[in-house]
C-alpha cells in the first residue's frame, strides 16, 4: 500500500521507535527493501533523491515501478514513496508524478524564505493528502572531497517551521551524510533535546543514518526521532558483496555473468542491512 508517511510516523513517535527511510537507485534496491519490510512486518519509507529520480528515467517511472511492485509482490505493509532533499520545483514534479510524501529542503535559504516556501507546500500537500518533511539547519556531508561538519539547528527556528503544519521535521544535530570522519564529535543530544522540547509531538527526522553508533541511535529515538534515513550503508554493503563475487571469479564460472546472478549477492547485502536497521530502529512488527 502506497501511503503518506503521516500515520506511520505519528505511531512511531507515540511508540518510541523509528521508521527507516532507505534510498532507492534501481529495481533491485526497491525490491530488496520492500521484501525485507514485508518479511519483518515493518512500515517503510522509500527515499528518492532528485539525482536518483533522474537516473531512473524520471519520477513517473519511479512511481509506476513502486506501485506495480507493491501490487505484484503483494506488499501489505505501509510504504511511503518520499522525495529526499527536494528543491522547491522538484517537490511539484514529485507531487505530479504521484509520490505519497515530499521533503522540501529549504535549509540553505534564509529562514524567512524557508518559512515562506514550506508554508506554500504545507497547503499543497494537505490538499492532496501527502506528508511533508521540512529541514532546518543544513546536514553536512562530503562535497568535492571535503567533508562539511553538520550544523546544529536553532530550536526556535525549528518551532517556527514545525508550527506551519509540516508532518515531520529534519533538524541538523551535527549529523552528516556519508561516512563519518574519524574526528566526528558525535550527535549533539543537547540540541536534539532542546528541539524536542520546542516542537512537542512533531516527529523528528535523523538524516545521515550511515555509521551512527547503535547507542546514539537509541538515544536519538528516546529524544523524539521517529524517522531515520539510511543510504550510503546500503550502497557500501551492495558494492562490497558484488566486489567479492567478481574477485572470487564467480562471474567467469558457468553463467555467473548473468546480471541476475552477478547482482544477487548485492541484493542480499542490502536486505541484511535493511533488516539490521529495522531491528535497531524498533519498527519490526509495527506495520
Ligand atoms: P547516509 O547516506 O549517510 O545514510 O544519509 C542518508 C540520508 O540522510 C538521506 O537523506
Amino acid at each position: 500500500m502506497l501511503v503518506s508517511a503521516k500515520e506511520m510516523l505519528v505511531k512511531a513517535k507515540a511508540g518510541h521507535y523509528a521508521v527507516g527511510q532507505f534510498n532507492i537507485n534501481n529495481l533491485e534496491w526497491t525490491k530488496a527493501i520492500l521484501q525485507t519490510a514485508q518479511e519483518l512486518n515493518s512500515p517503510v519509507i522509500l527515499g528518492v533523491s532528485e539525482g536518483a529520480g533522474k537516473y531512473m528515467c524520471g519520477f513517473k517511472t519511479v512511481t509506476d515501478m513502486v506501485k506495480a511492485m507493491i501490487d505484484e509482490l503483494k506488499i501489505t505493509v505501509p510504504v511511503a514513496l518520499h522525495l529526499d532533499h527536494g528543491t522547491y520545483e522538484g517537490c511539484y514534479r514529485c507531487i505530479e508524478a504521484g509520490f505519497s510524501s515530499i521533503m522540501f529542503d529549504g535549509s540553505h535559504y534564509p529562514i524567512a524564505e524557508n518559512v515562506e516556501k514550506t508554508k506554500e507546500l504545507v497547503r499543497v500537500c494537505a490538499e492532496k493528502g501527502l506528508s511533508l518533511e521540512a529541514e532546518v539547519g543544513a546536514i553536512g556531508g562530503e562535497e568535492d572531497g571535503v567533508i562539511g561538519m553538520g550544523e546544529c539547528a536553532d530550536p526556535d527556528e525549528c518551532k517556527q517551521i514545525a508550527d506551519l503544519g509540516v508532518t515531520m521535521l529534519a533538524a541538523g544535530i551535527g549529523n552528516i551524510h556519508g561516512k563519518y570522519p574519524e574526528n566526528w564529535p558525535g550527535l549533539s543530544f543537547e540540541t536534539l533535546a532542546a528541539i524536542s522540547e520546542k516542537v512537542g509531538k512533531m516527529p523528528l527526522v535523523l538524516h545521515g543514518g550511515t555509521g551512527i553508533p547503535s547507542d546514539m541511535i537509541r538515544k536519538a529515538i528516546s529524544l523524539g526521532v521517529s524517522k531515520i534515513n539510511v543510504n550510503t550503508e546500503c550502497q557500501l554493503a551492495f558494492a562490497a558483496a558484488v566486489r567479492k563475487y567478481v574477485e572470487e571469479g564467480k562471474d567467469l564460472q558457468g553463467k555467473g555473468f548473468d546480471p541476475r546472478k552477478l547482482l544477487a549477492p548485492g541484493v542480499e547485502a542490502i536486505k541484511a542491512t535493511v533488516r539490521e536497521k529495522m531491528e535497531l530502529f524498533g519498527s519490526v512488527d509495527k506495520a
